[in-house]
């Protein structure tokens, strides 16, 4: 089977308010893209900001968007539809973010919002992870159940269309310093790993792609690409810096050996 790419996921969040960033922005990051060669890049303005890149000629970089409401039912206020989004040129939808969660979004929520992501041929970016780490290994029942009830309904034949974005709510928008160290990074995918095998069997439960996010800057890029037995990485503040983001790039892109 052809080794898929590596991903990264530019996590604009509200940082970009504006269209002459946006444009900005996206043209650095097209520019360094064209020459990863095993990396796929995909950005993520929010909402309003979509539509700028709708007619963006076929580029070296994907657009994804930060939510996806669950139904196409028009008589809905609020959300936006996956039709809408489609139509624009999205091709992955971010969902389940630590930030959404804690504004009510349960896992029940998030499940609907990727069936109805996939069902419509787009690619769910499922964000699960834990507030904090208790010697007990609470947490690990906790990624356990956001695992299972974030995927409910989405069957082996989706998988391809499903990426786990790992993001450990404590280390979310601080310095690499904070981030995870790639040895625990590495036992954690692999207990994610496991989760998705006993989920779907061995072979379609290792071929989900798994992401890690939580302060990925350049200096601790490389690091946890090669050891922590990740595909890839959502990214944050770093992924507004168009020089930061293109040293990700590069870095993620150099990495061949990759430990799993
Ligand atoms: P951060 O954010 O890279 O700024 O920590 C990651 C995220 O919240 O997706």
């Amino acid at each position: 089977m052809a080794k898929t790419k590596k991903l990264i996921v530019g996590n604009w969040k509200l940082y970009i308010d504006s269209p002459k960033a946006a444009k900005e922005l996206y043209r650095a990051v097209a520019n360094t893209a064209r020459a990863a060669k095993r990396t796929q890049v995909v950005v993520c303005p929010q909402m309003p900001l979509l539509g700028l890149f709708a007619s963006a000629p076929a580029s070296s970089i994907r657009l994804g968007a930060q939510d996806a409401f669950w139904d196409i039912e028009p008589k809905h206020t609020g959300g936006s539809s996956v039709y809408a989004l489609r139509s624009l040129g999205v091709s992955h939808v971010i969902l389940g973010h630590s930030e959404m969660r804690a504004a009510g979004e349960t896992s029940r929520i998030v499940s609907l919002k990727a069936q109805a992501v996939v069902k419509h041929g787009l690619t769910a970016v499922v964000c699960i992870g834990e507030n904090e780490r208790d010697a007990r290994g609470a947490y690990l029942t906790h990624l356990d159940e956001q695992i299972r009830q974030s995927l409910a309904g989405i069957a082996r034949p989706r998988l391809a269309s499903i990426v786990i974005a790992y993001e450990p709510i404590w280390a979310i928008g601080k310095s690499a310093n904070d981030a995870m160290t790639p040895a625990v990074l590495h036992e954690t995918t692999l207990f994610i790993k496991k989760i998705l095998v006993s989920m779907y069997g061995r072979k379609s439960g290792t071929s989900v792609r798994v992401l890690y996010g939580g302060s990925v800057e350049s200096k601790n890029a490389g690091s946890l690409m090669r050891d922590g037995a990740v595909d890839g990485f959502l990214v944050g503040h770093a992924s507004v810096d168009a020089k930061e983001f293109a040293t990700i790039i590069k870095g993620v892109d150099e990495v061949k050996d990759v430990r799993t």
